[in-house]
């Protein structure tokens, strides 16, 4: 009688092992079959009260080897099951449509940046980028702007907590006093970057934003030499035709210093608006770099001059692709980002 217990279980074992598969509803029947809740082993369990006692141990490694049996062997036939299926998944269907590639896009302040970079390498200026944790030195006093000068007034710093020396930059013309220092003429550089000034965010204005730096040193360098590399800019940024003018102004490291606009037009309601109804926008600041920068940053002024510009790059962002609200730059909302792809 137990022998004949034992012997079904070995053939149960044979059987296992023999067994084979071709399809996941075969496998499903293997499962129930040998693993499941009424599987073909468990009633051989209650027939151990039927073995001799000196045998039960045997019997009971046996039943202990036909369970591990089926486990491994549905483990096998799974691992089979799955290789042919990822076969027929990997068939080449050329007809299938194509996954959708997820394409990045540029950043309209870089959009923009890059387009000013563009420009004025045709023309032979090399980027020169710098930190933007600096010291009072480059930041003012070398751009000949000292402590009690009213113009930092106008620049309202950001300072490391506990540092009366280390700011964030408030404009990229610090990085003329590191080219200045570092580098002898003839220069010419221009340095994009971000900056940062105390200021409440609005619509309007925001606490960091980026501005394009411009720096020419040679013998020689005339007024007339940055009139006519900021005319090519504006040509080549806005338009063929575009009407520009120099206004005079004042800024501590140049001297004479100017503001250039460039004629937007009055068409719509929104020109009079953003050209505060003068048609006019002011685009950049410039200026005949001041002798006392020359001489701070180690430069002859007897023999060298230059001219230095600086411009933001938000507001022509902003125009250029009818941004309402500055703040949107910063939010790095996706679905606002999204829309530059095509500006590739
Ligand atoms: N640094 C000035 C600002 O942030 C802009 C500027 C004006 C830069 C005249 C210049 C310059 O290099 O010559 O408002």
């Amino acid at each position: 009688m137990s022998d004949k217990l034992f012997s079904q279980l070995e053939n149960i074992i044979e059987e296992i092992v023999g067994f084979q598969v071709s399809s996941t509803e075969e496998l499903e029947k293997f499962r129930i079959r040998y693993l499941g809740t009424k599987n073909v082993v468990k009633p051989l369990f209650a027939e151990i009260r039927n073995i001799p006692n000196e045998r039960k141990k045997e019997f009971g490694l046996l039943l202990n080897k036909v369970k591990f049996a089926a486990e491994n062997k549905f483990a096998d036939l799974q691992s089979t099951i799955q290789a042919k299926e990822d076969k027929r998944d990997h068939k080449l269907d050329l007809t299938a449509p194509s996954r959708e590639i997820m394409v990045g896009s540029f950043h309209p302040i870089s959009l923009v940046m890059n387009r000013i970079i563009d420009i004025f390498s045709h023309i032979g200026f090399v980027v020169a980028e710098d930190r933007e944790i600096e010291d009072d030195w480059h930041n003012f006093t070398a751009m000949n702007t000292p402590y009690h000068h009213p113009a930092r007034d106008m620049q309202d710093t950001f300072y490391l907590k506990g540092s009366t020396d280390q700011l964030l930059r408030t404009h990229t013309s610090s990085v003329q006093a590191r080219v200045m220092t570092s580098q002898s003429p003839p220069i010419r550089i221009i340095a994009p970057g971000r900056v940062f000034r105390n200021e409440t965010i609005s619509a309007r204005s925001h606490c960091q934003f980026h501005q394009v730096e411009g720096l020419y040193i040679d013998e020689e360098v005339s007024f007339a030499d940055m009139k006519q590399t900021l005319m090519y800019y504006a040509r080549s940024m806005y338009d063929k035709d575009v009407k520009v003018r120099l206004r005079p102004s004042y800024f501590p490291f140049t001297e004479p210093s100017a503001e250039m606009d460039v004629y937007w037009g009055l068409k719509t309601e929104r020109d009079h608006r953003i050209t505060k109804g003068t048609g006019w926008l002011e685009i950049l600041g410039c200026g005949m770099v001041d002798p006392n920068v020359l001489e701070n940053c180690g430069i002859n002024p007897e023999k060298y001059s230059g001219f230095a510009f600086g411009m933001g790059i938000e507001r022509q962002a902003m125009l250029q692709y009818r941004i309402g609200d500055i703040r949107m730059l910063f939010e790095n909302d996706i679905r606002f980002l999204k829309q530059f792809r095509s500006a590739l």
